[in-house]
Parts: structure tokens; sequence; C-alpha cells
């Protein structure tokens, strides 16, 4: 496994990888890689013949600086991640070194996706993520690029983007990971403490208790929107930022969910207010065929 730092050499050896005849796989990360993460690795090494992995805190898309400082970092372990799962380069370079010219003046516009929900939070989130991952692809070349459905609203994006402006990648999304006792994996869950943890776990309860609902006949967003928002409530240790159901193609807000729609869930949980968000798909249950509603 090869450690590069610079742009220039990653982009040449995503090319020489191409140019031996060889599919490119680009899993971008921001480190302290955890299962979730394996998970991109491992599907993209089952596609992929050469696998890219970048390690890049992209400064961008931090609001307060201090949850940019307070951002879990251990090179030394990602790297060893990284070479046990067989990526062939870690792409990890300096802020200087993707940030050459400072700030960059001319950014992604994500469009209105990139204003509500978690853009509506995090004011210029996604304008960074967008930013920072248009630069990767551009770096990487022809590939594919592996997302975790746990981010599900930056995935939607970076899908927009990749539609809209051309982009020469294919986005592969891969499910969320969760622990045994349903806590979708973040490398921010590296920052709570055990009860913080515990009350963590009220948002993918509150979703499970929605997509319960839903299972039992109920479609009205209002009511499985409150499903997750009591959930999250109960616990002491954490405050509700939003609960919400989506279209899962459009991603406006639906009366009743009729067809595949998204909740997702976003709080702060624990003294220092570390934001976790999580989303289940929901589908509604499938209408009983005219023959199984006659007996
Ligand atoms: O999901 C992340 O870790 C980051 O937002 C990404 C896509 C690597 C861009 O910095």
């Amino acid at each position: 496994m090869e450690l590069l730092t610079g742009r220039a050499a990653f982009r040449a050896a995503c090319d020489a990888a191409r140019g031996r005849g060889v599919t490119v796989g680009l899993v971008p990360t921001m480190g302290a890689l955890h299962a979730g993460h394996r998970s991109l690795l491992a599907r993209a090494r089952g596609e992929c013949e050469f696998v890219a992995i970048s390690i890049f805190v992209n400064p961008l898309q931090f609001g307060e600086a201090a949850d940019l400082a307070a951002y879990p970092r251990d090179l030394q372990a990602d790297l060893g991640v990284a070479e046990a799962d067989g990526a062939g380069v870690v792409f990890a370079p300096a802020v200087e070194e993707m940030y050459a010219s400072g700030e960059p003046e001319v950014t992604v516009d994500p469009g209105p996706l990139g204003s509500v929900l978690e853009g509506a939070s995090r004011p210029g989130h996604f304008r960074g993520v967008l930013t920072v991952v248009a630069k990767l692809l551009h770096l990487a070349g022809p590939c594919r690029a592996y997302f975790g459905e746990k981010d599900a609203q930056q995935l939607e994006l970076v899908r927009r983007m990749v539609r809209d402006l051309d982009l020469p990648a294919e986005i592969v999304a891969c499910p969320t990971v969760r622990d045994a006792d349903g806590l979708a994996l973040s490398s921010r869950n590296a920052l709570l403490g055990a009860e913080e943890r515990r009350a963590g776990l009220a948002l993918s309860r509150g979703l499970s208790a929605a997509a319960a609902l839903l299972g039992a006949g109920e479609p009205r967003a209002a009511l499985l929107r409150g499903a997750i928002e009591a959930r999250v409530r109960a616990e002491p240790l954490a405050a509700l930022d939003y609960a919400a159901v989506v279209d899962d193609a459009t991603w406006t807000g639906v009366e009743e969910v009729l067809r595949p729609a998204r909740a997702l869930v976003a709080a702060r949980v624990g003294a220092a207010g570390t934001r976790l968000i999580d989303n289940v798909r929901l589908d509604p249950p499938a209408v009983p065929r005219a023959a199984e509603r006659a007996e």
C-alpha cells in the first residue's frame, strides 16, 4: 500500500491504474475509520481492481472551529485499517495541499437541497462537502466512488452533482452499518461517553418506531415524525435538532407515505453537544392483491 500526500502523485497513481486497464474505486473519508468505512472498502475491493481511500478532514465543511478541532483523528490507526482492507493507495493530503491558495474562491453550489435539513442546521456544510468531493473526483479521474447511506442527504447531493456537472464517476451507495444495539456507526461516536452513547440510541429507536408504525398501516407523516420526536425528547441527554419524512426520490416533504420515503433525524447528545444523525428508508406496506383482500 502506498501513502500519498500530493495531488499530482495521487492523480498519477489513478491514471497509471487505468492505464493498466483496471477499474479505479475511490472511498472518500475523513479518517477515524470504523466498520462503516470498512464496508465501503470491502465493496470497492469486490468491484474494483485498484482501490484508493482518501483521508482528509475537510475544514471547508465545518461551521464551528471547535467542531473541526474536536473531530477525531488517528492516521496511524487508519493506515493499519486501510492496509488490512486491501487499499492500494491512501491519499492523505495536508490542508495546504488541498487548498493551496487558501480558502477557495470558486466552490460548488449544492442547490436547494443543500439548505434544508442538515443544510439548515449547518450553513455552508454541503458547499464544503461537494467542493472537496468534486476535487477528489477530479483528481481520481473516471472511477466508482463509494458513499454510505448513513449520510443520506450528502449521498443524494453527490449524486445530483455528478449528474448535473457530468462528472465521470459512478456513485455507489452502501448500507448503513450499525452496532448490535442499533446505533449507526459514525466517527463521532468516539466522542461519546458510555451514558451519552446510550442516549444516542434514541435516534435509531425513533426511526424503528416510525418504520413499525408505517408497517402497521399508519401512513401519516406527521405521526411517523411524532414517533421519532417522542423517542428523542424522552432522552434527557439528547436535544432534538429535527425529525423529517421526505420522498426518497425528490427529497420533498410528504403528507403520507404512499411511495418509498426516508425518515431522518438529527440530535445533539451530551454535554459537548456531539451531533448525531441517522435515517432509514420507509417502504409503504405492499397493497394486498385482490384475491388476498377477498379472503
Ligand atoms: O462523509 C464524509 O466523511 C465526508 O463528508 C466526505 C464525503 C469524505 C467529504 O469530506
